[in-house]
């Protein structure tokens, strides 16, 4: 068997490769970004062609650093943003039009609709979802509409669908010359497509949108020895790899953070948050704003469901203070800034920047600085950034704890935003509990080499990736109970300021 384990994780800014040993330490890396196409306000677009190419250089890049080949890789697992939509021709491989981001609203007209005429209850029901701009099935819908010929083609079987998950499979097992159409129930969770229950697409929801089924790839469990191909000679790796794990990213760093059990919960911070609670095998329905989504399907094992809070805006708030307000030079300034302050002197801010996602799906909303008097500074300002982070997860974990009745003891966290210790202080306040951050905090890539090792035998069970799982770092709540019970109320009356502002 050989020594090591691969991962692509395929990112909203960024696609890298990441190579681990069997104790689950990194043993190199390599990042690229590619560029975010912003043509219209509220549109969001990548190049597929440009992602693909980057996911080349980073494979071949990490492999020479490391001085590893392909027959070093036992196995090579992906992982991926989820959502955002490609289609493209399975004869030619060129994609009919960029991918539409996950962040992207063009479709809310789409989504309104879904809710005027009761479809919006069956898909709540069934994929677990509410209807939204944030999920596949209105993308797919929009390119069909607007984009010349796809219609035909997709219905003749010429153009297919995937989420980047799928797009990089398709390319590494061969492409036009016999590529694998292949995704993983995680990410067939997020298209408004899939039912819940049988793991398979479902007719009616597909009406819905006008899909016809031969766009869509099959689904094949998250770890699985012969599902998703092998690599091709003549791609990145220039050798076979079994591709042997597919996971959407948060449920990947899920994986990572080896949240096994029911009633284990991880908090990922990245330019949004996603906060995931495994409910094991039981699908519960989230009365409260959340998302039952696919956790993971390992083999022929039941697959294990999980609630999740989708926040659209958390780190990417830190940005605006950066690009578009210059308060700060860099993101850690922004820790260095409030850390000028005490508190936040009264101030709120409510990044609602393309609405509210969970728990409140408000797309009626838009941001807003409440709060303030003469007496604020920049310094506030920051503070109040670190803390709407927070917030916004503290508002998850209320929703969690009313759909699940589970209490979190321990807050595990990953994630960019992690290395700010203030806001993960602030987070511990916030919520009452510890939160706690692993040694190794690549999570999602991490997440999906399990999920590939698993598969082929590198690592024998869950028990043996639970002992690779090491505590960094912990962070002890301080406030009281009247400081945190003080500083919600106020957080609860400025979401109420920034909704309805919409038409
Ligand atoms: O649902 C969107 C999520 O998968 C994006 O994650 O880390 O690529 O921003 P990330």
């Amino acid at each position: 068997m050989p020594d090591f384990v691969g991962a692509v994780d395929q990112g909203t800014t960024s696609t890298r490769f990441m190579i681990f040993d069997h104790g689950g330490n990194e043993i190199a890396r390599h990042q690229l970004e590619h560029e975010q196409i912003l043509p219209r306000a509220g549109w969001v677009e990548h190049n597929p062609t440009e992602i693909w190419e980057r996911t080349r250089a980073v494979i071949e890049t990490a492999l020479n650093r490391a001085g590893l080949v392909a027959a070093d890789l036992a196995a090579l697992g992906i992982t991926n943003q989820r959502e955002t939509t490609v289609v493209w021709n399975r004869t030619t491989g060129r994609p009919y039009h960029n991918a539409i981001v996950w962040q992207d609203t063009r479709t809310d007209r789409i989504a309104s609709a879904l809710d005027r005429d009761g479809r919006g209850d069956v898909i709540r029901h069934r994929a677990g979802l509410p209807p939204a701009t944030y999920f596949s099935g209105g993308k797919i819908q929009w390119i069909l509409e607007n984009v010349d010929g796809v219609r035909e083609a997709a219905e003749a079987g010429e153009a297919i669908f995937g989420n980047t998950d799928t797009w990089l499979l398709w390319n590494l097992t061969g492409g036009t010359d016999g590529g694998v159409h292949v995704t993983d129930p995680t990410n067939a969770s997020r298209t408004m497509l899939m039912d819940l229950e049988t793991l398979d697409w479902d007719d009616e929801l597909l009406s819905f949108f006008g899909i016809p089924r031969r766009m869509l790839p099959a689904i094949a469990p998250s770890s699985h020895p012969g599902l998703y191909g092998t690599t091709r000679r003549g791609g990145p790796l220039r050798g076979e790899v079994p591709l042997s794990g597919d996971l959407g990213d948060q449920q990947a760093a899920t994986v990572g953070q080896v949240c096994f059990e029911v009633g284990e919960a991880k908090n990922t911070y990245g330019t949004g948050n996603f906060l995931l609670l495994n409910t094991g095998t039981d699908l519960v329905r989230s009365e409260h704003g959340l998302l039952t989504t696919v956790c993971y399907r390992f083999g022929e094992e039941p697959p294990v469901y999980a609630l999740e809070g989708s926040i659209a805006v958390t780190g990417s708030a830190v940005q605006w203070l950066r690009d578009q307000l210059g308060i700060i030079s860099g993101a850690a300034q922004s820790e260095s800034l409030a850390r000028q302050v005490e508190d936040n002197g009264g101030v709120y801010f409510v990044p609602a920047f393309s609405g509210l996602f969970a728990p409140y799906w408000r797309s009626d909303a838009r941001g807003a600085i409440v709060g303030l008097s003469r007496f604020n500074n920049n310094a506030h300002l920051a503070r109040a950034t670190l803390e709407a982070i927070c917030y916004q997860s503290r508002d998850v974990v209320e929703a969690m704890r009313q759909d699940s009745g589970v209490t979190l003891d321990v807050l595990r966290v990953d994630g960019g935003v992690t290395a700010n210790d203030l806001c993960m202080q602030i987070q511990a306040d916030l919520l009452g509990v510890p939160v706690s951050k692993p040694v190794v905090a690549e999570t999602t890539a991490l997440g999906a080499a399990y999920a590939a090792g698993l598969a082929v035998g590198f690592w024998k069970s869950k028990d043996e990736l639970k002992q690779n799982w090491q505590e960094g770092r912990r962070w002890e709540p301080q406030w009281s109970e009247e400081q945190r019970a003080v500083g919600y109320a106020g957080w609860k009356k400025a979401v109420e300021r920034t909704l309805n502002w919409v038409d």
